[in-house]
């Protein structure tokens, strides 16, 4: 475990099972000393410490130079393009992998994508639409929230290419699966999968969508100090349509507690590259181009993440 604040590290590593196997390692962004002997130490390194627009870069760096493997949080679009654009080249030379944005908005997304888009062609449009109910953000969550509502550059993508720059924010409706049903959605939500659906499924249009009541719930914003039960009384259901010729296919994760889900997703993928059992080539991956989507998505749901529904296409 690392963190700037050795205290608030051992008061952590004590509130585990086994703290004997827990070894603190202070490592504050700005030392680099500290940040190189950890990830020497380390295989792999899983950045929870966000927003990662501020903290991303210096992990990432630290990590790239010693080829520990690199697993984030990221729900920034913009971060997550420049580690793929930075990064990708350094990343092959070291034999690091890095995964960013593996997490419950950005990774699901993306490994529910390649897994729907699976055997089509032609897709015209993925659609990602997030369900969120009962979410009460932490600190960080809080202030990373508020960056992207600041946003005025937005990452969309559309005619088969991404482009940057002031997008009104609308709402629109999508109609999930039973009992939800159409909901109004905030568009475009901005999340990472933006950046990485592209890089593997052909789509000419990829939106991204999140329930407009998500941010009208009281609760969302004034509640980080919640305990660790009430926090995990999280509802989801993130859904997949890939719109295409001559068939069309939908899927969709349903579960509660969506910490769990991200945190769950992150760890199994830092448990596969410590183990030899990750990608063949190493790189800047987004989280289905690293591993198998359909498969990782089922062992998260053997883990108690969520439940899956994969719908075979339709005409
Ligand atoms: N993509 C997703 O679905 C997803 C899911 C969960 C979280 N996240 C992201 O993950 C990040 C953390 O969320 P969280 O819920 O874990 O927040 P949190 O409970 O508030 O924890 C944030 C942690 O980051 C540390 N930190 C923040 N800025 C730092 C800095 N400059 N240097 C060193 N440490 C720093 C804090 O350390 P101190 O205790 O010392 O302040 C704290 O331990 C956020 O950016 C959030 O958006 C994304």
């Amino acid at each position: 475990m690392a963190g700037r604040n050795a205290d608030a590290l051992r008061a952590a590593a004590e509130e585990l099972d086994s703290p004997e196997h827990v070894r603190a390692h202070p490592a504050p962004l700005d030392d680099t000393a500290a940040l190189r002997d950890l990830t020497e130490i380390a295989r792999v390194l899983v950045h929870c410490a966000g927003p990662f627009s501020q903290t991303g870069e210096p992990v990432a760096a630290a990590a790239v130079e010693a080829g520990c493997h690199y697993i984030d949080h990221a729900v920034e679009s913009h971060h997550v393009k420049h580690l793929f654009d930075a990064y990708q080249e350094p990343a092959q030379r070291t034999g690091t992998i890095m995964i960013p944005g593996l997490s419950f908005y950005g990774g699901l997304g993306d490994l529910l994508a390649a897994a729907v888009a699976d055997g089509l062609s032609d897709i015209d449009r993925v659609i990602v639409a997030y369900a969120v109910s009962g979410w009460r953000m932490t600190t960080g969550a809080k202030n990373t929230a508020a960056q992207l509502f600041a946003e005025t550059e937005r990452i969309t993508f559309s005619d088969g290419v991404h482009h940057v720059g002031f997008v009104e924010p609308r709402n629109s409706v999508f109609a999930f699966p039973p009992p939800l049903g159409p909901r109004t959605m905030i568009a475009p939500f901005p999340s990472c999968e933006i950046v990485t659906i592209p890089r593997h499924v052909p789509a000419r249009d990829v939106d991204l969508l999140l329930t407009a009541k998500t941010f009208e719930e009281e609760q969302v914003f004034n509640s980080e100090d919640v305990d660790a039960a009430t926090r995990a009384q999280t509802d989801f259901t993130v859904a997949v349509q890939a719109i295409a010729r001559p068939d069309s296919a939908a899927g969709q994760v349903t579960g509660h507690d969506l910490w769990r889900a991200g945190a769950l997703a992150s760890v199994e993928a830092a448990v596969r590259l410590a183990a030899g059992d990750g990608p063949a080539k190493s790189g800047v991956l987004s989280a289905a181009e690293a591993f198998p989507a359909e498969p990782f998505l089922r062992t998260l749901e053997r883990l108690g993440a969520f439940t899956v529904h994969l719908q075979t296409p339709t005409r």
